[in-house]
Protein backbone atom coordinates (compact mmCIF):
# COMPACT_ATOMS: atom_id res chain seq x y z
CA UNK A 1 0.00 0.00 0.00
CA UNK A 2 1.23 3.29 -1.05
CA UNK A 3 2.45 5.90 1.63
CA UNK A 4 2.11 3.86 4.61
CA UNK A 5 5.65 3.39 5.97
CA UNK A 6 6.61 2.62 9.58
CA UNK A 7 9.93 3.61 10.62
CA UNK A 8 10.95 1.91 13.39
CA UNK A 9 14.15 2.97 12.97
CA UNK A 10 16.95 4.77 16.27
CA UNK A 11 17.13 7.38 12.93
CA UNK A 12 15.84 9.19 11.08
CA UNK A 13 12.64 8.99 12.90
CA UNK A 14 9.10 9.53 12.52
CA UNK A 15 8.23 13.11 11.68
CA UNK A 16 5.38 14.04 13.30
CA UNK A 17 2.23 15.83 10.52
CA UNK A 18 2.80 19.68 12.15
CA UNK A 19 5.86 19.38 11.35
CA UNK A 20 5.74 18.10 8.08
CA UNK A 21 3.35 20.85 7.77
CA UNK A 22 5.99 23.62 9.03
CA UNK A 23 8.32 22.12 6.55
CA UNK A 24 6.12 22.77 3.65
CA UNK A 25 6.64 26.20 4.48
CA UNK A 26 8.05 29.09 1.87
CA UNK A 27 11.68 29.99 3.22
CA UNK A 28 12.20 33.51 3.58
CA UNK A 29 15.12 35.33 4.02
CA UNK A 30 17.83 34.03 6.86
CA UNK A 31 19.16 37.49 7.29
CA UNK A 32 15.36 38.89 7.75
CA UNK A 33 14.39 40.15 11.19
CA UNK A 34 11.54 37.38 10.94
CA UNK A 35 13.85 34.73 10.88
CA UNK A 36 15.88 36.10 13.91
CA UNK A 37 12.73 35.62 15.74
CA UNK A 38 12.62 31.80 14.52
CA UNK A 39 16.40 31.61 15.94
CA UNK A 40 15.65 33.53 19.30
CA UNK A 41 13.15 30.70 19.61
CA UNK A 42 15.16 27.58 18.92
CA UNK A 43 18.05 29.07 20.61
CA UNK A 44 15.78 29.05 24.18
CA UNK A 45 13.72 26.01 22.95
CA UNK A 46 17.28 24.04 22.52
CA UNK A 47 18.68 25.08 26.07
CA UNK A 48 15.13 24.25 27.56
CA UNK A 49 15.99 20.78 25.83
CA UNK A 50 19.44 20.73 27.05
CA UNK A 51 18.73 21.64 30.22
CA UNK A 52 21.26 24.08 30.28
CA UNK A 53 22.10 27.87 30.58
CA UNK A 54 25.05 26.97 27.56
CA UNK A 55 25.19 27.86 24.23
CA UNK A 56 23.66 25.13 22.00
CA UNK A 57 25.04 25.70 18.60
CA UNK A 58 23.25 24.60 15.46
CA UNK A 59 25.47 23.37 12.56
CA UNK A 60 24.25 22.00 9.17
CA UNK A 61 26.38 18.89 9.79
CA UNK A 62 24.73 15.27 10.32
CA UNK A 63 25.43 14.15 13.63
CA UNK A 64 28.84 12.91 12.89
CA UNK A 65 29.49 16.50 11.90
CA UNK A 66 28.43 17.24 15.56
CA UNK A 67 30.72 15.24 16.88
CA UNK A 68 33.89 16.37 14.90
CA UNK A 69 33.08 20.21 15.62
CA UNK A 70 32.60 18.75 19.37
CA UNK A 71 36.55 17.67 19.03
CA UNK A 72 38.57 20.02 16.77
CA UNK A 73 37.24 22.86 18.67
CA UNK A 74 38.64 22.03 22.15
CA UNK A 75 41.90 20.01 21.72
CA UNK A 76 45.16 19.81 19.63
CA UNK A 77 46.89 17.49 17.37
CA UNK A 78 49.01 14.83 19.63
CA UNK A 79 46.38 15.35 22.50
CA UNK A 80 45.61 12.67 24.76
CA UNK A 81 41.93 11.51 24.81
CA UNK A 82 40.71 8.42 26.48
CA UNK A 83 37.60 6.76 23.90
CA UNK A 84 34.51 4.80 24.78
CA UNK A 85 34.42 2.11 22.13
CA UNK A 86 31.86 -0.55 23.08
CA UNK A 87 29.80 -0.08 19.76
CA UNK A 88 30.15 1.31 15.95
CA UNK A 89 29.75 4.77 17.24
CA UNK A 90 32.35 4.69 20.06
CA UNK A 91 34.73 3.78 17.11
CA UNK A 92 33.77 6.38 15.53
CA UNK A 93 34.66 9.23 18.05
CA UNK A 94 38.45 6.96 17.90
CA UNK A 95 38.31 7.05 14.19
CA UNK A 96 37.85 11.03 14.33
CA UNK A 97 40.37 11.48 17.48
CA UNK A 98 42.72 8.85 15.12
CA UNK A 99 42.30 11.15 12.13
CA UNK A 100 42.74 13.97 13.47
CA UNK A 101 46.59 13.26 15.27
CA UNK A 102 45.26 12.54 18.63
CA UNK A 103 46.83 9.98 20.83
CA UNK A 104 43.87 7.85 21.34
CA UNK A 105 43.62 5.53 24.09
CA UNK A 106 40.46 3.25 23.42
CA UNK A 107 38.65 2.07 26.69
CA UNK A 108 36.65 -0.84 24.94
CA UNK A 109 33.95 -3.37 25.60
CA UNK A 110 32.55 -6.02 24.09
CA UNK A 111 29.79 -5.09 21.92
CA UNK A 112 26.64 -5.74 23.71
CA UNK A 113 27.87 -4.90 26.94
CA UNK A 114 28.36 -1.43 29.14
CA UNK A 115 31.98 0.43 29.52
CA UNK A 116 33.41 -0.33 32.59
CA UNK A 117 33.14 3.00 34.49
CA UNK A 118 36.53 1.31 37.29
CA UNK A 119 38.52 1.63 33.54
CA UNK A 120 38.16 5.34 33.16
CA UNK A 121 38.72 5.64 37.11
CA UNK A 122 41.78 3.89 36.92
CA UNK A 123 43.46 5.88 33.97
CA UNK A 124 42.09 9.07 35.42
CA UNK A 125 43.65 8.58 38.65
CA UNK A 126 46.73 7.45 37.16
CA UNK A 127 47.05 10.71 35.26
CA UNK A 128 48.85 12.76 37.83
CA UNK A 129 50.73 14.88 34.93
CA UNK A 130 47.24 15.83 33.82
CA UNK A 131 47.47 14.54 30.65
CA UNK A 132 44.72 13.46 29.41
CA UNK A 133 42.84 16.66 27.80
CA UNK A 134 39.38 14.58 27.30
CA UNK A 135 37.24 11.95 27.82
CA UNK A 136 35.08 11.03 24.80
CA UNK A 137 31.97 8.98 25.59
CA UNK A 138 28.94 7.48 23.61
CA UNK A 139 26.05 7.84 25.48
CA UNK A 140 23.26 5.85 24.16
CA UNK A 141 25.25 3.07 21.79
CA UNK A 142 22.84 2.81 18.77
CA UNK A 143 25.00 -0.36 17.30
CA UNK A 144 23.77 -2.00 20.11
CA UNK A 145 21.31 -0.92 22.43
CA UNK A 146 23.43 0.06 25.51
CA UNK A 147 23.49 2.74 27.45
CA UNK A 148 26.52 4.18 28.95
CA UNK A 149 26.72 5.10 32.33
CA UNK A 150 27.64 8.45 31.94
CA UNK A 151 27.15 9.92 36.03
CA UNK A 152 29.44 7.48 36.73
CA UNK A 153 32.14 8.03 34.47
CA UNK A 154 31.87 12.15 34.29
CA UNK A 155 31.87 11.57 38.10
CA UNK A 156 35.86 10.51 37.47
CA UNK A 157 36.20 13.44 35.14
CA UNK A 158 35.30 15.48 37.81
CA UNK A 159 37.80 14.38 40.20
CA UNK A 160 40.23 14.30 37.44
CA UNK A 161 39.50 18.00 37.01
CA UNK A 162 41.40 18.80 34.05
CA UNK A 163 40.06 16.62 31.48
CA UNK A 164 36.93 17.34 29.21
CA UNK A 165 33.50 15.33 29.06
CA UNK A 166 32.80 15.42 25.37
CA UNK A 167 29.21 13.17 25.13
CA UNK A 168 27.82 11.61 22.24
CA UNK A 169 24.08 12.22 23.17
CA UNK A 170 22.64 11.61 19.41
CA UNK A 171 20.31 8.95 20.77
CA UNK A 172 20.24 9.86 24.43
CA UNK A 173 19.11 13.56 24.35
CA UNK A 174 15.46 13.80 24.17
CA UNK A 175 15.10 10.03 25.36
CA UNK A 176 16.77 10.07 29.06
CA UNK A 177 17.01 12.84 31.39
CA UNK A 178 20.60 14.29 30.69
CA UNK A 179 21.14 17.18 33.19
CA UNK A 180 23.92 19.02 31.38
CA UNK A 181 24.53 21.69 34.19
CA UNK A 182 24.04 19.77 36.96
CA UNK A 183 26.53 17.26 35.60
CA UNK A 184 28.83 19.43 33.79
CA UNK A 185 29.29 18.23 30.58
CA UNK A 186 31.63 20.00 28.50
CA UNK A 187 30.54 19.61 25.01
CA UNK A 188 27.47 17.32 23.84
CA UNK A 189 26.62 16.63 20.23
CA UNK A 190 23.14 15.42 18.79
CA UNK A 191 21.43 15.03 15.78
CA UNK A 192 18.29 16.13 14.50
CA UNK A 193 16.83 13.08 12.63
CA UNK A 194 16.26 11.65 16.40
CA UNK A 195 14.63 12.44 19.38
CA UNK A 196 14.13 16.40 18.16
CA UNK A 197 11.36 14.79 15.64
CA UNK A 198 13.06 16.31 12.97
CA UNK A 199 14.52 14.99 9.38
CA UNK A 200 18.35 14.78 8.74
CA UNK A 201 20.33 17.91 8.43
CA UNK A 202 21.06 19.60 11.68
CA UNK A 203 23.65 18.96 14.22
CA UNK A 204 24.01 20.40 17.65
CA UNK A 205 26.68 20.74 20.12
CA UNK A 206 26.15 21.85 23.55
CA UNK A 207 29.40 24.12 24.70
CA UNK A 208 30.39 24.43 28.44
CA UNK A 209 32.58 27.67 30.11
CA UNK A 210 35.42 25.57 30.17
CA UNK A 211 35.11 24.05 27.22
CA UNK A 212 34.92 27.59 25.78
CA UNK A 213 38.53 28.21 27.65
CA UNK A 214 39.64 24.95 26.12
CA UNK A 215 38.81 26.58 22.61
CA UNK A 216 41.06 29.22 23.01
CA UNK A 217 44.11 27.49 22.72
CA UNK A 218 43.22 24.71 20.27
CA UNK A 219 45.35 24.55 17.66
CA UNK A 220 43.55 22.55 14.98
CA UNK A 221 42.92 25.31 11.63
CA UNK A 222 38.95 25.08 10.84
CA UNK A 223 36.54 27.24 9.15
CA UNK A 224 33.02 26.17 8.53
CA UNK A 225 33.42 24.28 11.82
CA UNK A 226 34.71 26.63 13.31
CA UNK A 227 32.56 26.99 16.53
CA UNK A 228 33.19 30.30 17.63
CA UNK A 229 31.32 31.67 14.42
CA UNK A 230 28.49 29.75 16.07
CA UNK A 231 28.52 31.45 19.27
CA UNK A 232 29.18 35.22 17.56
CA UNK A 233 26.21 34.35 15.52
CA UNK A 234 24.01 32.96 18.32
CA UNK A 235 24.83 36.01 20.47
CA UNK A 236 22.82 37.86 17.78
CA UNK A 237 20.12 35.31 17.26
CA UNK A 238 21.92 34.90 13.88
CA UNK A 239 24.10 32.02 11.98
CA UNK A 240 27.49 32.05 10.42
CA UNK A 241 26.25 30.50 6.99
CA UNK A 242 22.64 29.97 5.29
CA UNK A 243 21.02 27.66 7.51
CA UNK A 244 18.78 25.19 6.59
CA UNK A 245 15.47 27.56 6.71
CA UNK A 246 12.77 25.18 6.48
CA UNK A 247 14.49 22.29 8.48
CA UNK A 248 14.38 25.03 11.21
CA UNK A 249 11.26 25.99 11.15
CA UNK A 250 10.18 21.96 11.49
CA UNK A 251 12.39 22.33 14.63
CA UNK A 252 11.12 25.41 15.99
CA UNK A 253 7.25 23.27 15.76
CA UNK A 254 8.98 20.08 17.09
CA UNK A 255 10.27 21.90 20.16
CA UNK A 256 6.93 23.73 20.94
CA UNK A 257 5.57 20.63 20.85
CA UNK A 258 7.97 18.68 22.92
CA UNK A 259 7.57 21.96 25.37
CA UNK A 260 4.36 21.04 25.69
CA UNK A 261 4.68 17.30 26.12
CA UNK A 262 7.46 18.52 29.16
CA UNK A 263 10.80 16.75 29.56
CA UNK A 264 9.54 14.60 32.34
CA UNK A 265 7.07 13.24 30.29
CA UNK A 266 9.04 12.68 27.10
CA UNK A 267 11.34 10.47 28.92
CA UNK A 268 9.07 8.54 30.52
CA UNK A 269 7.05 8.10 27.63
CA UNK A 270 11.05 6.09 26.21
CA UNK A 271 11.33 4.25 29.58
CA UNK A 272 7.98 2.74 29.10
CA UNK A 273 8.59 1.83 25.06
CA UNK A 274 12.15 0.53 26.49
CA UNK A 275 10.21 -1.69 28.98
CA UNK A 276 7.03 -2.76 26.73
CA UNK A 277 9.99 -3.83 23.74
CA UNK A 278 11.67 -6.10 26.64
CA UNK A 279 9.30 -7.23 27.93
CA UNK A 280 7.81 -8.36 24.40
CA UNK A 281 11.10 -10.06 23.36
CA UNK A 282 11.66 -11.88 26.69
CA UNK A 283 8.13 -13.55 26.86
CA UNK A 284 8.34 -14.51 22.87
CA UNK A 285 11.96 -16.16 24.14
CA UNK A 286 14.04 -13.70 21.98
CA UNK A 287 17.19 -12.79 23.65
CA UNK A 288 18.14 -9.58 24.31
CA UNK A 289 21.23 -8.08 23.01
CA UNK A 290 21.58 -5.04 26.00
CA UNK A 291 21.71 -6.37 29.46
CA UNK A 292 18.67 -4.79 31.76
CA UNK A 293 20.33 -2.55 33.62
CA UNK A 294 22.49 -0.79 30.39
CA UNK A 295 19.49 -0.42 28.34
CA UNK A 296 18.93 2.36 25.84
CA UNK A 297 15.94 4.03 25.78
CA UNK A 298 15.91 4.59 21.77
CA UNK A 299 16.42 1.16 20.65
CA UNK A 300 16.27 -2.14 21.70
CA UNK A 301 17.85 -4.51 19.92
CA UNK A 302 17.19 -8.19 19.90
CA UNK A 303 19.45 -11.64 18.82
CA UNK A 304 16.69 -13.85 17.33
CA UNK A 305 19.09 -16.97 16.59
CA UNK A 306 18.40 -19.62 15.67
CA UNK A 307 16.40 -17.03 13.23
CA UNK A 308 18.33 -14.84 10.90
CA UNK A 309 17.84 -11.49 12.15
CA UNK A 310 17.85 -10.12 8.72
CA UNK A 311 15.36 -12.23 7.55
CA UNK A 312 13.32 -11.03 10.64
CA UNK A 313 13.98 -7.22 9.20
CA UNK A 314 13.78 -7.88 5.33
CA UNK A 315 10.29 -9.77 5.90
CA UNK A 316 8.78 -7.23 8.42
CA UNK A 317 9.87 -4.95 6.15
CA UNK A 318 7.88 -6.64 3.01
CA UNK A 319 4.78 -7.73 4.48
CA UNK A 320 3.85 -5.14 6.36
CA UNK A 321 5.69 -2.37 5.67
CA UNK A 322 7.91 -1.62 8.81
CA UNK A 323 11.29 -0.58 8.42
CA UNK A 324 13.26 -1.93 11.72
CA UNK A 325 16.97 -1.56 11.97
CA UNK A 326 19.81 -4.31 11.29
CA UNK A 327 22.74 -5.28 12.76
CA UNK A 328 25.95 -3.45 12.12
CA UNK A 329 29.11 -4.87 10.78
CA UNK A 330 29.64 -8.05 12.16
CA UNK A 331 26.93 -7.84 13.99
CA UNK A 332 24.36 -8.27 10.56
CA UNK A 333 22.42 -10.96 10.68
CA UNK A 334 23.07 -11.35 14.03
CA UNK A 335 20.82 -8.65 15.42
CA UNK A 336 17.75 -6.81 14.44
CA UNK A 337 16.99 -3.21 16.25
CA UNK A 338 13.10 -1.72 17.15
CA UNK A 339 13.94 2.24 17.47
CA UNK A 340 11.53 3.41 19.56
CA UNK A 341 12.90 6.70 19.78
CA UNK A 342 11.18 10.40 19.13
CA UNK A 343 7.27 10.68 17.89
CA UNK A 344 6.98 6.70 19.26
CA UNK A 345 3.67 6.17 20.62
CA UNK A 346 2.58 2.76 22.90
CA UNK A 347 0.28 2.05 19.92
CA UNK A 348 3.24 2.09 17.14
CA UNK A 349 5.10 -0.36 19.32
CA UNK A 350 2.46 -2.85 19.68
CA UNK A 351 1.74 -2.62 16.10
CA UNK A 352 5.44 -3.82 15.67
CA UNK A 353 5.03 -6.07 18.02
CA UNK A 354 1.95 -7.73 16.67
CA UNK A 355 3.94 -7.65 13.62
CA UNK A 356 6.85 -9.02 14.62
CA UNK A 357 4.97 -12.08 16.03
CA UNK A 358 3.37 -12.37 12.81
CA UNK A 359 6.94 -12.97 11.31
CA UNK A 360 8.37 -15.06 13.74
CA UNK A 361 5.36 -17.58 13.11
CA UNK A 362 5.76 -17.12 9.08
CA UNK A 363 9.56 -17.99 9.54
CA UNK A 364 9.30 -21.08 12.04
CA UNK A 365 8.53 -20.53 15.93
CA UNK A 366 9.87 -23.43 17.18
CA UNK A 367 12.08 -22.69 20.23
CA UNK A 368 9.47 -19.46 20.38
CA UNK A 369 6.20 -18.34 22.08
CA UNK A 370 5.46 -15.75 19.26
CA UNK A 371 1.62 -14.96 21.09
CA UNK A 372 2.99 -13.73 24.50
CA UNK A 373 4.60 -10.55 23.08
CA UNK A 374 1.86 -8.42 22.38
CA UNK A 375 0.64 -9.09 26.00
CA UNK A 376 3.77 -8.98 27.53
CA UNK A 377 4.19 -5.32 25.85
CA UNK A 378 0.72 -4.38 26.75
CA UNK A 379 1.20 -4.94 30.47
CA UNK A 380 4.13 -3.48 30.43
CA UNK A 381 2.86 -0.54 29.05
CA UNK A 382 -0.56 -0.41 31.06
C1 LIG B 1 24.99 7.23 18.74
C2 LIG B 1 25.18 7.81 17.37
N1 LIG B 1 26.22 8.62 17.16
C3 LIG B 1 26.46 9.16 15.97
C4 LIG B 1 25.64 8.92 14.89
C5 LIG B 1 25.99 9.48 13.58
O1 LIG B 1 25.05 10.36 13.14
P1 LIG B 1 24.94 10.72 11.60
O2 LIG B 1 24.63 9.47 10.85
O3 LIG B 1 23.79 11.69 11.65
O4 LIG B 1 26.21 11.34 11.18
C6 LIG B 1 24.53 8.09 15.05
C7 LIG B 1 23.64 7.78 13.93
O5 LIG B 1 22.86 6.87 13.94
C8 LIG B 1 24.30 7.53 16.33
O6 LIG B 1 23.24 6.73 16.55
Amino acid sequence: MEDKHMLMIPGPTPVPEKVLLSLAKHPIGHRSGDFSKVIAEINQGLKWLHQTKNEVLSLTVSGTGAMEAGMINFLSPGDRVLVGVNGKFGDRWAQIAEAFGMKTERISAEWGQPLDTEEFRTKLEADTNKEIKAVIITHSETSTGVLNDLETINKHVKAHGEALIIVDAVTSLGAYNIPIDDWGLDVVASGSQKGYMIPPGLGFVCVSDKAWAAYENSKYPRFYMDLGKYKKANAKDSSPFTPPVNLMYGLQTALQMMQREGLENIFARHQRLTKASRAAAKAMGLKLFAPDNAASTAVTAIEPAPIDAEKIRVNIRKKYDIALAGGQDHLKGKIFRIGHLGFVSDRDLLTAISCLEATVIELGADNFDPKAGVKAAAAALA
